[in-house]
């Protein structure tokens, strides 16, 4: 069987010839244009019949990005692809996972519907799974989620010695104990309360009884960043001023990073499942055996 096509949507062709590479696939030569009136016109520069495609798009900003999705998803199929399937190192919509307030839409299950309609599989990277078990729960097509706790277990272990592992609230406990097992650390959970999008309160427990130890808070999503500007505000309160912060997904909403970088980190470190310059763990490798038995 032919290798898998590899196409790479607008902003992704940094991590689509990198995982083209990894799976000696093909890049698929695409053209997208906008039109003077902002539609997308899209054109696939060479034959799609018989051939299993791998779409590389990332989901941050993804009110943007979901409609060329589907129009490239769709059309390869009328164009006779034999399999569509995506890699979205970050998947979004995951946080709406219930009606919170009565009329709320449950976004994580419209979106989730929606790509379900136009792809064959989708692979992530740490989806938002704090309420719900697992992607299966609201996706239709097979999926398989990925977890970047060894990776950045190994990034800690190489370049912070004695950590104190922190995670910002009880979710995340899950990664934050898998992370500190691997690096043979101590972890705490502090206790969040969100307000609104941009209001959070954290409590830090006991932290004093780790003096010389160097506090690595870490969290799945970097967003408007005030979990982590609050917990850092909470640290100085408690005497510890060179915190290290590490996120899976470097979201970064308007003005996030300027906002985290001045309330003063000793570094801000994230993995590449979203292009930035924090990024410097690399995880691509992990998505590579997933693509292989889906696509
Ligand atoms: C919440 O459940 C998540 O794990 C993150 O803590 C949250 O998304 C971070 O968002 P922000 O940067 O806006 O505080």
């Amino acid at each position: 069987m032919r290798a898998p096509l590899i196409v790479a949507l607008p902003g992704n062709k940094g991590l689509a010839a990198d995982l083209a590479t990894r799976l000696d696939g093909e890049l698929a030569p695409t053209t997208f244009h906008r039109f003077p009136d902002g539609e997308r016109y899209i054109r696939f520069d060479t034959p799609l019949a018989g051939r299993s495609l791998v779409l590389v798009c990332t989901f941050d900003r993804p009110d943007e990005k979901f409609l060329t999705l589907a129009f490239v998803a769709d059309s390869a199929r009328d164009l006779g692809a034999r399999r569509v399937g995506l890699v979205a190192p970050y998947l979004a919509y995951m946080r709406q996972d219930k009606s919170f307030k009565p009329g709320e839409a449950v976004t994580s299950v419209l979106f989730a519907r929606l790509l379900s309609r136009s792809l064959d599989w989708l692979v992530t990277i740490d989806p938002h799974l704090h309420r719900l078990g697992a992607l299966d729960a609201i996706y239709e097509i097979p999926t398989q989620s990925l977890h970047a706790a060894p990776l950045i277990a190994r990034w800690i272990v190489k370049q912070i010695p004695r950590p104190l592992l922190i995670g910002p609230d009880v979710e995340s406990e899950q990664w934050v104990g898998a992370i500190a097992a691997e690096c043979g650390a101590p972890h705490i959970v502090l206790e969040k309360v969100r307000h609104g999008d941009r209001a959070v309160e954290i409590s830090v427990p006991d932290i004093g009884r780790w003096p010389n130890r160097t506090p690595v808070l870490i969290d799945d999503i970097i967003s408007s960043g005030h979990t982590m500007i609050e917990a850092l505000s909470q640290f100085k309160q408690s005497g510890m001023t060179q915190a290290i912060c590490v996120g899976v997904h470097a979201v970064f909403g308007n003005g996030a990073y300027d906002a985290l970088r001045a309330a003063g980190p000793a570094r801000i470190v994230t993995t590449d499942t979203i292009p930035h310059e924090t990024n410097d763990i690399d995880v691509t490798a992990l998505l590579v055996e997933p693509v292989l038995s889906l696509s």
